[in-house]
C-alpha cells in the first residue's frame, strides 16, 4: 500500500506547486489521478517515484517512509515501477532489449525467463521481438513501456497517461492489460489520465486534482454519477454513459 501524506512540492527556487496532497492506494487497486493540464499530476507521480524531492511531507510504502529515497533504490529495492509521461523507450533498440533494461535490477539468471514472461503476456510484442522499438505503433510502444517497467516485477505501478496519443481501441487494449495486471497480480496501480472517462471506467477509486490540491475524491462509480463532477471536469457528458457496476 503507498500513502502520501501532506505532499508539497516545486522545482527550483519556484513557487509550491504540489499545496499538501493526501492519497493511498492499496493493493489490487487501480486509483486514477484526473485534472487538467499543469495541476500537477506528472508533479505528484515523480514524488511518489523518487525524481522530484517533496518539500513537506511523507511518501510511505507499506508502513516504510520512502520520502528520502532517491529513484534508482525504490526501483531497485522497493519494487517501483514507473512509466513516465513521455516516450520512454529506446527506440534504437529491439523489443526484446528493451524490455531486458527493465531486468537490470534483476539476479542475471533470472532475467530471460522474466522477459520470456512479459512476452507471454504480450503476444503482439513477442511478434515484435528482434524490431527496433522506433518501427513500432504508439499503441505497441505504450505496451512495450509497460512490459518494460512489469519485467522487474513491481509491488507498485505509477503509470503516467498510459493512453496518451492513442485511438479509442487502443485506449480500450491499454486499458484492459492494466485491469489485467492488477487483478492477476493484485499490484497497487496509480495512473495520471487525461481520458477522464474511461479512467473512471477501469479504476476504482480517483482522486481530481486542480491548482495543486484534491479538489474531489472517491469511488470511481461514484465519480462518474456525480453531477459535480460531471459538470466540472467531464464536461457534461450524457447522461446515457455507462457506469460500471
Ligand atoms: N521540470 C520542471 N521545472 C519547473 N517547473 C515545472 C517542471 N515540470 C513541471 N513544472 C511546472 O509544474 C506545474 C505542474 O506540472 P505537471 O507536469 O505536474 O502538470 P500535469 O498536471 O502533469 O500537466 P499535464 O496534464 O499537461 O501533463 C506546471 O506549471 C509546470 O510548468
Ligand atoms: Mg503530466
Amino acid at each position: 500500500m503507498i500513502r502520501i501524506e501532506n505532499v508539497t512540492a516545486g522545482y527550483g527556487d519556484g513557487p509550491n506547486i504540489l499545496h499538501g496532497i493526501d492519497l493511498q492506494a492499496d493493493g489490487r487497486e487501480i486509483v486514477t489521478i484526473l485534472g487538467p493540464n499543469g495541476c500537477g499530476k506528472s508533479t505528484l507521480l515523480k514524488c511518489i517515484a523518487g525524481f522530484v524531492k517533496p518539500r513537506g511531507g511523507r511518501v510511505v510504502l507499506n508502513g516504510t517512509d520512502l520520502t528520502p529515497v532517491p529513484a534508482n533504490e525504490k526501483v531497485r529495492k522497493h519494487r517501483m515501477g514507473f512509466v513516465p509521461q513521455s516516450d520512454n523507450i529506446f527506440r534504437t533498440l529491439t523489443v526484446a532489449e528493451n524490455i531486458l533494461m527493465g531486468a537490470r535490477f534483476l539476479p542475471k539468471a533470472e532475467r530471460a525467463a522474466a522477459v520470456e514472461r512479459q512476452f507471454l503476456a504480450y503476444p503482439s510484442l513477442a511478434a515484435k521481438a528482434s524490431r527496433k522499438a522506433s518501427a513500432l505503433s504508439g499503441g505497441e510502444r505504450q505496451l512495450l513501456s509497460l512490459a518494460r517497467a512489469l519485467v522487474a516485477e513491481p509491488t507498485v505501478l505509477l503509470l503516467d497517461e498510459p493512453s496518451a496519443g492513442l485511438s479509442p481501441a487502443m485506449v480500450h487494449e491499454v486499458f484492459g492489460a492494466i485491469a489485467e495486471i492488477r487483478d492477476r497480480s493484485g499490484m497497487c496501480i496509480v495512473m495520471v489520465e487525461q481520458n477522464a472517462f474511461e479512467a473512471l471506467g477501469v479504476a476504482d477509486r480517483a482522486y481530481v486534482l486542480a491548482l495543486g490540491q484534491v479538489a474531489l475524491e472517491g469511488r470511481a462509480a461514484d465519480l462518474l454519477a456525480d453531477p459535480a463532477m460531471r459538470h466540472l471536469y467531464l464536461g457534461g457528458a450524457p447522461e446515457t454513459v455507462a457506469v460500471p457496476a
